[in-house]
């Protein structure tokens, strides 16, 4: 796709008038009252005999219950005890992106707990703290995890002031098969290189094409999320009229729809106005060269009385508040490392057979490509903890300066917090909370947020590039 940057939705800002913080004139939630207790069993296993866009694979994937993407809807204030048990061949663990949840609950192996061996269980135990959707996956060798499928969907409840009269859950992903219905190599050195490797497959929900009927004329919520390792998508519609309501969980004040670009690891709520009956629209990524059918939706029956065309705002998010004017300064920047690895990626055609050779001489743990502010992750493990990028104070604004110095896009996620994007020198973007943001080629973002204790990590969501160099954590103590 070229994507270059985005049109995105037009926010009237007038000259000299600052934006409204994100989610700050939306409506404060109830209190809620203390929730219940889930008990979730997640057994982390090597099946076979799955089938993804409707062709069977003989390829094994790796899934949480046998089950692709379990999602699991809890309400806030309900508290989660979800027991991993690894039936894998290697040591796992689940990260719970997005939700800010106490440290030791993260699911970082050597950094916020011992990798769960294979044969062994761990339990992790948190209350979600904000409403929102949400995702969780694997820690550990993620390429290859969560390439074979270890991800699971978490939707907290409790944000709507009126609730919409349908839902639906679209977890796009792409699969790296080969024609025969055999795993192609995850991670490749061209790829992980420039902008990743790209599945073969794409799909929704593990289908090709997802399908459904909706009431004419209703109000719909749609929750969007990218769990693929690599692809950039722009999310529009065709045939509808929308509005994001939330990014990456999070409540902002409505935006009507024109795209929104999710990186890997982003998510997005819309809501919809259903056409007439009889009509059908679609949910497209226009990112790539010919837009892409995320959903096809048919409205059907009695149209509902015409009425004005409002969004549903939702309840005001509970992430704290920074105040940028009061934070301190920490510029973070995003390049290719100086290693033999990344001078190969970056100065040989793919196909080069030189260039294989060249890094196939490499022995293994020297392959950093790429680095944040210099420091590259030592090795594809967490065993030897290079220094903290930072070292922060727990309740401390901080604004973080991201800088990309590199010809690629990256997903940019930081564990543990939400942070709000305050401004982007190359997309027209309003103020939004998030947990990733997309920092495009030598473009500066700017994101805000009140520090949180513990230990963090602090990457690239291409997970590629991530276990090439692109990760870093956090000392807030
Ligand atoms: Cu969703 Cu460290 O990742
Ligand atoms: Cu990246």
């Amino acid at each position: 796709g070229v994507g270059g940057a985005a049109a995105f939705a037009t926010i009237s800002h007038l000259p000299g008038v600052r934006a409204a913080a994100a989610g700050s004139t939306l409506p404060p939630a109830p209190v809620v009252p203390a929730g219940v207790l889930h008990e979730i069993d997640l057994v982390a296993a090597v099946q076979s005999g799955k089938s993804i866009a409707g062709a069977a694979v003989d390829a094994p994937f790796w899934l949480y219950n046998d089950e692709l993407f379990p999602t699991f809807r809890v309400k806030l204030g309900d508290k989660i005890r979800a027991k991993l048990q690894n039936k894998l061949p290697e040591h796992t663990s689940i990260h719970w992106h997005g939700i800010r949840l106490p440290n030791a609950m993260d699911g970082v192996q050597y950094i916020t707990q011992p990798p769960v061996e294979p044969g062994e269980s761990f339990t992790y135990e948190f209350t979600p703290p904000d409403t929102g959707t949400f995702f969780f996956h694997s820690h550990c060798n993620g390429v290859s995890q969560i390439g074979h499928g270890l991800a699971g969907l978490l939707i907290v409840e409790g944000d709507e002031l009126e609730p919409f009269d349908a839902e639906h859950t679209l977890a796009m992903k792409d699969w790296r098969l080969s024609p025969e219905g055999e795993w192609l190599p995850f991670f490749t050195t061209e790829g992980a290189g420039r902008a990743g490797t790209f599945g073969t497959v794409r799909t929704v929900n593990g289908s090709a094409a997802y399908n459904a009927d909706v009431p004419a004329g209703a109000d719909i919520r749609v929750r969007i999320f990218n769990l693929d390792p690599t692809r950039m998508v722009d999310v529009g519609l065709d045939g509808a009229d929308g509005f994001v309501i939330a990014t990456d969980g999070n409540a902002i004040e409505p935006i009507p729809l024109h795209t929104w670009r999710l990186g890997a690891a982003m998510r997005v709520d819309l809501h919809i106005r259903v056409p007439k009956s009889g009509s059908v629209f679609r949910v497209l990524d226009y990112f790539s060269a010919t837009p892409w059918p995320l959903a096809t939706f048919s409205a059907t029956g009695e149209d509902l009385p015409e009425r004005p065309l409002v969004a549903h705002s939702l309840y005001a998010p509970h992430v704290p508040r920074a105040e940028p004017e009061a934070a301190e300064h920490v510029k973070f920047q995003f390049s290719a490392a100086s290693g033999a690895a990344a001078s190969i990626a970056q100065n040989f055609s793919p196909d080069d057979p030189l260039a294989k050779e060249l890094l196939d001489s490499l022995c293994v743990g020297s392959r950093g490509m790429w680095a944040i502010n210099k420091q590259q992750w030592p090795t594809g493990d967490h065993r030897n903890l290079p220094p903290p990028l930072a070292e922060l104070t727990p309740g401390r604004n901080y604004v973080f300066e991201l800088m990309n110095a590199t010809p690629h896009p990256h997903p940019i996620h930081l564990h543990g917090h939400t942070f709000e994007v305050l401004s982007a020198s190359r997309q027209k973007l309003p103020r939004f909370l998030a947990d990733t943001v997309v920092v495009q080629p030598k473009e500066r973002i700017e994101i805000a947020f009140v520090a949180a204790e513990g230990n963090w990590m602090f990457h690239c969501h291409i997970l590629e590039h991530q276990e090439n160099g692109m990760m870093g954590w956090l000392r807030i103590a």
